[in-house]
């Protein structure tokens, strides 16, 4: 059965984020190298991406390397940026086709220089796509985000440019690397893990969260349908009663 039939399109979530897990666990599985499970996830990549934007998602954000992740044997982060510089090159034109377009939030000054080049062309050549806006999240990690707001807002009082009782959500929202960005409705996390790995800690605050086993190599079109239809399920408060929603 096709899941699509069961959603509701006038209740798509507006800002859609995934974690992006399980590529080492999958390849592991079918007793091939983890790069090989990289390399499988980013067909995973594309067919969500163009699921998303079919369905009208307008934010779709895809947790690919963690501030943590540069801990990883130097190998497999090498790899990793192989992955990401060679899909880049090849989905330039899924990106064109689709009207998408992509942004990047983390340090991205830590990528190796060639991995950025692409990055950034990517950016350029789809700045005025409207049908979507793709989040890479590279090199991100929301503790140091965070630390960085801090400091910016902190220099920005000792310089008289804003005062202490103008600090608000709104001003640390203008901050965050995601300041283009609406809140986060629903967060998926693949592979099992109930865990949020230092992930748009400050965005999730009230977003819907659908975790499922199957790990990312295997999550397809079907699957995000049926963390939509779960979320359609649910109500959401606020912090409001049930029947101010109503
Ligand atoms: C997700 O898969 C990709 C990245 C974190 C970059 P993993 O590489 O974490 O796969 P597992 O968790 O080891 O299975
Ligand atoms: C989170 O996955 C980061 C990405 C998906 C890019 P990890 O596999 O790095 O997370 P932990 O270490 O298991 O929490
Ligand atoms: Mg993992």
């Amino acid at each position: 059965m096709n899941l699509l039939q069961n959603i509701d399109e006038t209740r798509i979530p507006r800002h859609l984020a995934i974690i992006m897990d399980g590529n080492g666990r999958w390849a592991k599985q079918q007793g091939l190298l983890r790069a090989l499970g990289h390399e499988s996830g980013t067909k995973s990549v594309k067919v969500i991406i163009e699921s998303c934007a079919t369905l009208g998602i307008e934010f779709l954000t895809l947790y690919a390397f963690s501030t943590e992740n540069w801990n990883r044997p130097k190998l497999e982060v090498e790899t990793l940026m192989k992955v990401l510089i060679n899909s880049l090159k090849k989905e330039l034109t899924t990106l064109q086709k689709n009207n998408i377009k992509l942004n990047a939030i983390g340090n991205l000054e830590k990528l190796p220089k060639s991995a950025l080049r692409e990055l950034l062309d990517v950016i350029d050549k789809t700045k005025n796509n409207t049908q979507m806006t793709l989040t890479l999240a590279l090199s991100y990690g929301s503790r140091e985000e965070l630390v960085n707001v801090v400091r910016n807002i902190c220099t920005k009082v000792k310089n008289n440019i804003i005062s202490l009782d103008d600090i608000d959500d709104s001003i640390i929202n203008e901050h965050l690397y995601t300041r283009n960005l609406p809140d986060v409705d629903l967060l998926i996390r693949t592979s099992g893990e109930h865990r949020i790995s230092n992930f748009l800690l400050w965005q999730i605050a009230y977003a819907e969260l659908y975790f499922t086993d199957i790990l990312w190599p295997d999550f397809k079109e079907q699957d995000l349908y049926e963390a939509i239809i779960s979320y359609q399920k649910r109500e959401r408060r606020f912090g409001k009663t049930s029947e101010q929603i109503k």
